[in-house]
Parts: C-alpha cells; sequence; structure tokens
C-alpha cells in the first residue's frame, strides 16, 4: 500500500547540540519523504545522525532548524503537551533492548500499550490479537524474563503496534539479537509495511537490510547522501524481489 502525498515531509532539518567549541551539529539540511505503507532504512556509520532523525520524527526531540510535517500537522510546532498527544497516539516506537514491563505478562504489556487508546476490554482481546499475528499466539502468558530475545522483541513490535500508528520507528530492533533471530523480527516489521498503512522506519548498521527495503537512506556526517525508492524489494526472510 503507497499512498500518493508524502507522509511525513522532513524538510532543511537541521539539529545540533551544544554552543560555540562544543557544538556538534548531528543533522544538516536533511529532507527526506516517508510514507504510510512503506518500509524506508536508514543506515550510516555510527554518529551519523540516524538515531537524532527517528528522534525528531517520532516527536523525542525538536529540530533546530527546518520543518517536519506529519499529515497535516507541522510537528515541530506543536506545544509540549501537542507533541506528547503526539506521541502517545500516533507513533509506535521498537528500540533495541524492548523495554517490556518485567512485572507484566505478554498481554499485558500490549494491553497496557492498546488502552492508551481504547477500552480496556477491548485492549485484552487487541493484545491477543496482535501477539497471534506477531506468532506469538502461544506466549501470551508469559513474563518477559521467560521469552527469548527474539520473542521480546515481537511483543515490543506487538506493542508498539497496538495503538495502530500512523508511524512505526524502529531504532536497530534487531540489534541485540542472534542473525535468525533478528531476520525473523525484521520480516515481521517488513511485513507490517505492505499489510497496514503504517509507515515503518528502521534504522540499522545490517548492510543486507538495504535490499528489501521500499526506501533506502543513507546518512553521512549528518546529511544524506542516499535516497531511492526500491521498486522491487526482497522480502526478508523469503525470496527476492516478491511484493
Ligand atoms: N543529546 C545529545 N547531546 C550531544 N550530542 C549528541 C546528542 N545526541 C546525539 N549527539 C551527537 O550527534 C551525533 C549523531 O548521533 P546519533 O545518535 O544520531 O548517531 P547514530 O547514527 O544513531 O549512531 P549509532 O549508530 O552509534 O547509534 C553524534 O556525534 C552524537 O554524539
Ligand atoms: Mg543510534
Amino acid at each position: 500500500m503507497v499512498t500518493e502525498a508524502p507522509f511525513v515531509a522532513v524538510d532543511g532539518v537541521g539539529r545540533s547540540f551544544g554552543e560555540g567549541p562544543t557544538r556538534v551539529v548531528a543533522l544538516a539540511e536533511v529532507s527526506v519523504e516517508l510514507r504510510g505503507g512503506e518500509f524506508s532504512v536508514i543506515v550510516g556509520a555510527s554518529g551519523s545522525g540516524k538515531s537524532t532523525l527517528l528522534n525528531l520524527v517520532g516527536g523525542m526531540d525538536r529540530p533546530s532548524t527546518g520543518s517536519i510535517r506529519v499529515g497535516e500537522t507541522e510537528i515541530a510546532a506543536l506545544t509540549d503537551r501537542e507533541l506528547t498527544r503526539y506521541r502517545r497516539e500516533r507513533v509506535g516506537f521498537v528500540f533495541q533492548f524492548y523495554n517490556l514491563i518485567q512485572n507484566l505478562t505478554a498481554r499485558e504489556n500490549v494491553a497496557l500499550a492498546a488502552s492508551l487508546v481504547m477500552p480496556g476490554r477491548e485492549a485484552d482481546d487487541v493484545a491477543g490479537d496482535l501477539l497471534e499475528r506477531v506468532g506469538l499466539g502461544h506466549r501470551l502468558d508469559r513474563f518477559p524474563r521467560q521469552l527469548s530475545g527474539g520473542e521480546m522483541q515481537r511483543v515490543a513490535i506487538a506493542r508498539a503496534l497496538a495503538k495502530r500508528p500512523a508511524l512505526l520507528l524502529c531504532d536497530e530492533p534487531s540489534g541485540a539479537l542472534d542473525s535468525t533471530t533478528g531476520t525473523q523480527v525484521l520480516a515481521q516489521l517488513q511485513e507490517t509495511a505492505r499489510t497496514t498503512d503504517t509507515a515503518v522506519v528502521v534504522v540499522t548498521h545490517d548492510r543486507e537490510l538495504g535490499a528489501a527495503a521500499d526506501r533506502l537512506i543513507r546518512l553521512h556526517d549528518g546529511r544524506v547522501v542516499e535516497n531511492r525508492r526500491n521498486d522491487r524489494p526482497a522480502t526478508i526472510g523469503g525470496k527476492a524481489g516478491a511484493g
């Protein structure tokens, strides 16, 4: 599914930290577009600005210069309160280290997130469905410590999807996993982009993921040095050129 208008339009965005001689320019003049239903992959060396860009799009930080439009909303112009609401209602995050609540089961972790946007009883059902969808229907009542790394990350994906986010932002989601398990997690994310209107964005060090991306964005020293659409993306964990 690819919508016509860009869903997220990052335009001339800069982000610097500090002042004077210690000033660090993390991003400079970055312009990219992300679309619903697309699987976008951001690559680049350590320190190139990948997480900074993801945090800006996710409303966890504000740009020093430039504009970030999400749908009709200029998020750089939102008040703190409005930005909190944006993060809570429209953005799902998946991080390297899962960040699950240890004393809640898989289902409870997901239901808690779902309950932000729907009544509690409905949230329990939605949590079960989502965990089923990420292949964890048989792990609903397990606590995080009773799950493998890949299973925990799939719970984190289900949790991020629970609020039906417009944007799913993933910062090295397979970074802590062995390659087989990491591939399963990335396949799940690609599948999400293919089957929903969510714009899925993955930051990765995995060079091979570029071939599977609908859009590949490469950063170098805070600038976009490559940005291309791939009309025949490989299916992760499957055959090439499908979709
Ligand atoms: N809050 C901050 N204060 C000061 N400098 C920062 C801050 N956040 C990021 N930086 C700097 O901005 C640059 C880009 O950092 P960023 O975390 O975006 O890189 P990255 O591409 O995600 O790297 P990695 O692959 O190691 O995660 C780095 O030089 C970093 O030190
Ligand atoms: Mg990073």
